[in-house]
């Protein structure tokens, strides 16, 4: 279902998205400048830590969030130039799921009213139709039709995020954004879900946004990989491409950081400890923005702010040091932070 050479279902240029700080004197940056697009039928993998844009981009990929300036396509057609009618239509098409297996389901309603609950706003099908649509999806989550009788207090988490899938299948999804959707799941049953979202691609051809911060997720179940650091991408690649040959410092010590070990074949020789918060997005550094936490910075990199670069087929970075091969041996100055 992989289709390259199709129309991007989704494409992203020089997007910015920013907030009033808490105090309303400033402005937080939460996404500085950031392009892409995302392929019919393709899982976008998209990480970064905690505060770094994944959710804001996500937010604005389906219309929740405006954004403060850049253009978003739409299967092709601008968002800008869309009618009110148009754009109701065509951000059908588009559609989340959160990390809160509770965010989309009302307490007071059984599973099958929720289920029918955004066919009635789409309009166009009969209570019946909508009824047995509804009853098709919950099968096709791997659920017991009697099921749909039940509240969401009588289903498990993994449950409740089945039924949350469920929901948005009878729309027809042309891209559905994944919002850290396994983590509050046990992580027994994380594995059941994301071939969940694989088998459905499959069948159904849809592309998936797929954020989380923790990396072997993403990769279980991604085709490419958008690596964010406050508010931009500073790597965006082939999975295996990001977690076997990284590009960037940032990514290496995403990948150094994992908790639970990658499979062998993907593990990184490398290693490097990242020190230091991350800094605001009211204030990001200058030049690299990683540049304050990164051993391989110059000064050419607090001044100059690296360009995106496509330094392999299909693989990008913005890193002034990087190179085809990977990154430099490390100046001697860096040489506590890390293990070759
Ligand atoms: N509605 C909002 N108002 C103000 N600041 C926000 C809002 N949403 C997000 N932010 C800020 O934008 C930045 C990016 O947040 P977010 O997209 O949630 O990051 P992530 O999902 O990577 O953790 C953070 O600094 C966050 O505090
Ligand atoms: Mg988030």
């Amino acid at each position: 279902m992989k289709d390259t050479l199709s129309r991007p279902v989704m494409e992203v240029r020089d997007l910015t998205v920013r907030f009033p700080s808490l105090d309303g004197t400033e402005e937080v940056r939460a996404v500085d400048g950031v392009s892409f697009e995302i392929r019919a039928g393709e899982t976008f993998g998209v990480i970064g830590e905690s505060g770094s844009g994944k959710s804001t981009v996500g937010r604005t990929l389906v219309g929740l969030l405006e954004p403060s300036s850049g253009t978003l396509k739409f299967d092709g057609q601008d968002r800008a130039s869309m009618s009110k009618r148009d754009w109701r239509v065509a951000r059908r098409a588009y559609q989340m799921i959160f990390q809160d297996p509770n965010a989309a389901l009302n307490p007071r309603m059984t599973i099958l009213d929720s289920l029918i609950e955004p066919m009635k706003i789409a309009g166009g099908r009969s209570a019946a139709e909508m009824r047995d649509t509804a009853l098709a999806a919950l099968e096709k989550v791997g659920l017991r039709r009697d099921m749909a009788q039940r509240y969401p207090h009588e289903m498990s988490g993994g449950q409740k995020q089945r039924v949350n899938i469920a929901r948005v299948l009878p729309l027809d999804p042309k891209l559905v954004v994944c919002d850290e959707v396994v983590a509050a799941l046990d992580v027994s049953i994380r594995g059941e879900i994301l071939n969940l979202f694989k088998e459905l691609q499959a069948d159904m051809g849809l592309a998936y946004a797929f954020i989380a911060h923790d990396i072997s997720v993403v990769a279980q179940i991604s085709d490419r990989i958008a690596v964010t650091y406050l508010g931009q991408f500073v790597e965006l690649g082939p999975t295996e491409g990001i977690i076997e040959a990284p590009l960037h410092p940032y990514t290496i010590a995403l990948l150094s950081a994992e908790p639970q070990p990658l499979p062998a074949h993907l593990r990184h020789r490398r290693r490097m400890v990242l020190e230091g918060d991350i800094p605001s997005p009211v204030n990001p550094p200058s030049g690299c923005r990683f540049h304050t936490r990164c051993p391989w910075a110059t000064e050419r990199c607090a001044g100059e702010e690296p360009a995106w670069r496509e330094l392999r087929p299909d693989h990008r970075v913005a890193c002034h040091h990087a190179t085809p091969e990977g990154l430099p041996p490390l100046p001697d100055r860096g040489a506590g932070q890390i293990s070759e």
